[in-house]
């Protein structure tokens, strides 16, 4: 089964035939919310709120173990994470929807391993490529099915927030090889791949990262709003696209 973690602006999938709610607990506490059971198209999928349905948790409270344990827990076996980024990279502006195929964790004090050495052994998984392959060539054919364009690749910086990030550290981020950069794109991948989960995001630029474009002098929030709404809507039909695929 597909799982798909919205971020912020996408707290719900609006083209989602909801069955039920599910309320989990995990060894690791309470995930973010109920998970959303439900139809897109014509296959049944798991809906999660990273940040609450209310929009509550800020990136760094997101209890990602609780998150991907539940989902785990339920069958799944496919995650598709949908989450807002600031464009470093030229093309990247704002509106645009990128597959990232790269990480780098910056990252601290998150929950961001199952194999603490306490309840289960110390384990080293492989992170060479931290997205799975197959799930992003899926998702990059549904883009094209779909008709929306969808950028291949790019390097995500998962930055710890809630705070934006200053000019200086996105010079920085940029000398270290990263396009975009977000909050919540770590731990979760690395976990997904610690419970043997297909995992993929979907990026989605709603503002130019601090000092770039127009975000020189300021990032302007309200416009961050404003281009969130239309782009997940086309995230959304990508989705449709996905689910219809993956059933074919
Ligand atoms: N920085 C970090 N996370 C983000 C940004 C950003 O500019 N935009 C959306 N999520």
């Amino acid at each position: 089964m597909l799982a798909i973690i919205g971020g912020s602006g996408l707290t719900q999938l609006a083209n989602l035939r909801i069955t039920h709610r599910q309320v989990m607990r995990t060894p690791y506490g309470e995930p973010s919310g109920a998970l959303t059971f439900g139809i897109l198209g014509e296959l049944e999928v798991i809906f999660l709120a990273r940040h609450g349905y209310g929009h509550t948790i800020p990136p760094h409270e997101v209890n990602y173990r609780a998150n991907l344990w539940a989902l785990n827990d339920q069958g799944v076996k496919q995650v598709v994470s949908v989450a807002s980024v600031g464009g470093i990279r030229a093309d990247l502006v704002p509106g645009t929807i990128v597959l990232p195929n790269q990480i780098i964790d910056y990252t601290h004090g998150r929950g961001f391993t199952y194999f603490d050495g306490r309840d289960r052994p110390v384990t080293h998984i492989d992170f060479t490529h931290p997205y799975t392959e197959s799930l992003r060539r899926k998702i990059l054919d549904a883009a094209v099915c779909g008709g929306e364009i969808c950028l291949d690749g790019g390097v995500y910086a998962a930055t710890q927030g809630p705070r934006l990030e200053t000019a200086a550290e996105i010079d920085r981020l940029e000398r270290d090889g990263a396009d975009m950069t977000g909050m919540t794109g770590m731990p979760e991948a690395a976990l997904a791949r610690e419970l043997g989960l297909d995992y993929a995001a979907i990026g989605v630029v709603v503002n130019y990262a601090a000092g770039r474009g127009t975000s020189r002098d300021a990032i302007n929030l309200e416009q961050v709003n404003l281009v969130a709404q239309p782009a997940m809507a086309r995230v959304r039909h990508i989705l449709e696209c996905l689910v219809q695929q993956n059933g074919a």
